[in-house]
């Protein structure tokens, strides 16, 4: 039972009554009463009447026996206060279904999700956290609703740096690789330092472009031990990418051509300066000028674009997919812009197929700057978490729960805000066990669990009474919708901040209703509505990716 489609419901037939029309109620969360509708207000407008009368009427008019009482408040509001039976009644239906009232999709759809997608033979830094971060969450959300979730991590393993790379490897043994940053920095040095090298390497491309076997080979050997390195990392951090997700630009590389082809046919390339570009319509730079967006290079190699464009094209016609969604900075907002533009010109994004760029800000030092090592380089994943575990084994000893809690609260505090705004990377505050953070969260988790352990077995139901059970109890019944709204916009810091609620609002009831002292057939009614606030964190958090251990 959705109740705020059931205040919905009952107002709806009353605004009928008075308006002679359909008229959508607006039924919203108040805090000034459980439920708010300020639907009375336009609709006296129109009938060109005084707000608190049409409110009146619409009241007068409504049947809400058992289910709320309501009364008009200011201009014209009406507040709703459900009756503890309703609000009994949906907790304990929410209890008994395994899904916390979240219902699977009725329609589930392919949707790709793309993410991480780092470039590879180079260590994760801070740079891919937001990404994989967020991309994971959506995945799981996604998943969980009932969709059909095709994870895609974009690789960047192929272009000019493999001839660098490969040729810097030589005939070695790639496994032996156990630091990709010094050995990609070691590559880097004699490309910039050794003209011979920078000759060899130069012409390593091509023998990868032609296809040379031996190049292929030891090509093969860096890619692999970059993903092995990869899979290691996002295991620790709890990121459900595995290898079969890997799909890397070069999987692309036989699709170029026709992606040539098929967008030449219908005329939507231009030869400028002797590369092939196209110039979607809507993009324009600075000056008013439109953008190319370029698909063939004038050396006749294919960049970044060609393969997303090929990407696209193949998630669309050959996996099916009819939502596409690019975890990727904002930065390379303008490139997507075109590549969609170019993919709906050339009829890849059919009615009912949509593609959207799901940017978000930049990771900001507490100086305020893009966040970087103290000498100025990127800042290495891995380092971030060791010491986020480090920091965090001050507030748990245990080492796995110290895991939990540090990788928990970075991922919190990157989920937590606004996904389009930059956001400070501040230790203190992500690791405080006060306010909107994972320690938090997962305090108010480790503490109902243990009430739980302390009672044992029991049975009862959910019966609210007092004002803080009736205040968790609608929070809980929040969860749902919060749930719906997160997964149609990804802001999954509406998500995040509304668990943050259920953990406020069980402080606030466990303050002052005592459970386990509490007399019988209360004591059952708390311990049930304790459970499912257990719950309902746990599967929240879940869905963001953040674990929660039984104790902390
Ligand atoms: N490898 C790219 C980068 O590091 C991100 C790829 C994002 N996905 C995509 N389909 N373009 O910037």
């Amino acid at each position: 039972m959705n109740l705020e489609a059931l205040l919905a419901a009952r107002l709806g037939a009353a605004f009928f009554r008075v308006a002679g029309a359909t008229v959508d109620p607006a039924v919203r969360r108040s805090r000034h009463a459980d439920f708010q509708s300020g639907a009375a207000l336009p609709l006296a407008r129109r009938l060109g009447r005084a707000p608190r009368d049409v409110a009146g009427d619409v009241l007068a008019a409504a049947d809400l026996a058992g289910v709320a009482t309501a009364e008009v408040s200011g201009p014209g509001f009406l507040n709703l206060r459900l009756t503890g039976e309703v609000i009994a009644a949906a907790a304990n239906e929410v209890a008994a279904d395994p899904r916390l009232g979240v219902p699977p999709v009725a329609r589930p759809e392919r949707i790709v999700v793309d993410y991480s997608s780092p470039n590879i033979a180079k260590e994760l830094t801070i740079g891919h956290l937001r990404s994989t971060v967020i991309g994971d969450a959506a995945a799981r959300l996604l998943e969980w609703l009932g969709h059909d979730v095709v994870r895609a991590n974009h690789l960047g393993d192929w272009g000019t740096a493999f001839g660098m790379l490969i040729e810097h490897l030589g005939a070695g043994d790639a496994a032996g690789i156990d630091d990709l940053t010094a050995f990609y920095q070691a590559a880097r040095l004699r490309f910039d330092t050794d003209e011979e090298f920078r000759t060899r390497a130069r012409l390593r491309v091509v023998a990868l472009q032609t296809g040379d076997e031996p190049t292929l080979r030891q090509w093969r050997h860096l890619v692999a031990a970059s993903q092995h390195y990869l899979l290691l990392a996002y295991d620790r951090l709890g990121v459900t990418l595995g290898p079969e997700h890997f799909v890397g630009e070069s999987f692309y590389n036989d699709r170029l051509e026709s992606v040539v082809a098929e967008l030449a046919a219908k005329g939507l390339l231009v030869e400028s300066e002797g590369a092939l570009c196209a110039f979607p319509p809507g993009c324009t730079g600075r000056n008013g000028d439109p953008l190319p967006l370029i698909v063939r290079k004038s050396d006749g190699g294919f960049g970044y674009a060609a393969t997303d464009l090929a990407a696209l094209r193949y998630r669309v016609r050959e996996l099916g997919a009819i939502r596409l969604l690019y975890f990727v900075g904002a930065p390379q907002r303008t490139h997507f812009q075109m590549v969609f533009a170019v993919a709906d010109a050339a009829g890849w994004l059919p009615d009912g197929v949509t593609a959207e760029h799901a940017g978000f800000g930049s990771i900001l030092g507490t100086d305020g700057r893009m966040f970087r090592s103290r000498s100025g380089e990127s800042v290495k994943l891995a380092a971030v978490v060791d010491e986020a575990i480090t920091r965090a084994s001050a507030l748990a000893p245990a080492p796995e729960v110290a895991r939990a809690v540090g990788i928990g609260a970075i991922k919190y505090a990157d989920l937590s805000g606004d996904r389009m705004s930059d956001y400070v990377f501040d230790w203190d505050r992500m690791l405080a066990l006060t306010g909107n953070t994972g320690p938090y969260q997962q305090y108010a988790y480790a503490r109902i669990s243990a009430i739980l352990r302390k009672a044992g077995e029991f049975e009862g139901t959910i019966l609210p009474v007092a004002a803080a059970e009736r205040a968790l109890a609608l929070e809980v019944l929040g969860f749902a919708p919060v749930v719906d709204q997160a997964a149609r916009s990804l802001e999954f810091h509406r998500l995040a901040g509304h668990l943050y609620g259920i953990a406020q609002a069980f402080s606030a009831f466990y303050e002052s209703c005592p459970v386990l002292s509490a007399p019988a057939g209360v004591r059952e009614s708390r311990l049930a509505l304790c459970a499912l606030t257990a719950r309902t964190l746990r599967q929240g958090l879940d869905l963001l990716g953040i674990s929660t251990p039984e104790r902390m």
